[in-house]
């Protein structure tokens, strides 16, 4: 690995040269998307913060931003869920268990979700979207009694799409979060919820005032997500989108992921809605 000394003579690694990494295990969550366990060949545990991706490759391929879905507190192999939805994804889920995978970073901003302590933490999202939040999730029920309300609201395209559904159910049942499930379409016999997760928002119980927000998904749930949580009362500030782009580079240098002056990939991809709602209009550009 190439690598690069600071000032102060600190040896740094290249950030655009990829670590390998040893894919442990690979484990089907749903039709189109796997967990993925992979193991740094050099045996240096990557250090992350809630809600900061990698740029993952497979070799001769490509490579592709995915957030980190492991706990960034306990110990262990570097956790991805990824959904395969083109070349480089597919590539990467189909690896065999022993292939080698190129790590950069991690990159990126955090959740930030000790910053809701003593409040309550709002979590919206939809499909995939789960996996970059699991992290913020895992740290924050490691501390749960240290936050008041904790509210997970998901949505998914089908029953068949739910991703974790195990998981969600034990964080309910035993670490005292109240989760909310819903899907856009429900075959006969479903019995759960059917329609938008937005619609969850306006009778979901927090204190607005005292909430921070994390919302993860297609930008037009965020969008419709972040004016519900305005018009129940939380502040602009205290709501955070993670924001997707196409990214290159993933340091701030190519400009590929660029939204108006923000790179996404260093100045996010976790922002304020303080920060999004003036680029609001350009947010499909
Ligand atoms: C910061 C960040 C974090 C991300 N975290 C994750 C993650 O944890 N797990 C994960 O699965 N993905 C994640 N993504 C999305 C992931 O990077 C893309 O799905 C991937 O780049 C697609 O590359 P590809 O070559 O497989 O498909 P491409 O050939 O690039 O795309 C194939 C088709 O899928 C469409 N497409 C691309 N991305 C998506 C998408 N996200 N949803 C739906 N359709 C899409 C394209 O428009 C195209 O039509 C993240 C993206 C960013 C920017
Ligand atoms: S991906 Fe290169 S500047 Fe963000």
């Amino acid at each position: 690995m190439t690598s690069t000394v600071s000032r102060s003579g600190a040896v740094a690694a290249d950030p655009m040269v990829p670590r390998t990494f040893t894919l442990l295990s690979t484990h089907a969550d749903t039709r189109d998307t796997f967990t993925l366990e992979l193991e740094p060949t050099d045996g240096v545990r990557l250090e992350f913060r809630a809600g900061q991706f990698t740029m993952l490759s497979a070799f001769g391929i490509g490579e592709v931003p995915i957030s980190i879905s492991g706990s960034p507190i306990e110990d262990g192999p570097l956790i991805h869920t990824i959904r395969s939805v083109g070349g480089v994804s597919n590539a990467i889920v189909t690896s065999a268990p022993g292939t080698q995978l190129g790590v950069r970073g991690p990159f990126g901003t955090s959740w930030d979700v000790t910053d809701a302590k003593g409040g309550d933490v709002v979590i919206i999202t939809g499909g995939i979207g789960l996996a970059p939040l699991r992290p913020a999730i895992l740290e924050l029920l490691a501390e749960r009694d240290q936050y008041n309300r904790v509210v997970l609201l998901y949505g998914a395209r089908t029953p068949e799409d739910i991703l974790f559904g195990d998981e969600m159910r034990k964080w309910a049942d035993r670490l005292g979060m109240t989760v909310e499930v819903t899907v856009d379409n429900g075959p006969h016999g479903w019995k759960g919820r059917v329609g938008f997760v937005t619609q969850l928002i306006s009778r979901a119980s927090f204190d607005p005032a005292q909430t921070i927000a994390l919302v993860c998904g297609p930008e037009v749930m965020m969008r419709a997500s972040a004016n519900e949580l305005r018009q129940r009362g939380v502040p602009a500030g205290k709501i955070r989108l993670s924001m997707e782009r196409n990214m290159k580079c993933g340091i701030g240098l190519c400009g590929h992921c660029q939204l108006r002056e923000h790179f996404i990939c260093a100045d996010g991809p976790i922002l304020t809605y303080e920060v999004l709602a003036p680029l609001m209009q350009k947010w499909e550009l």
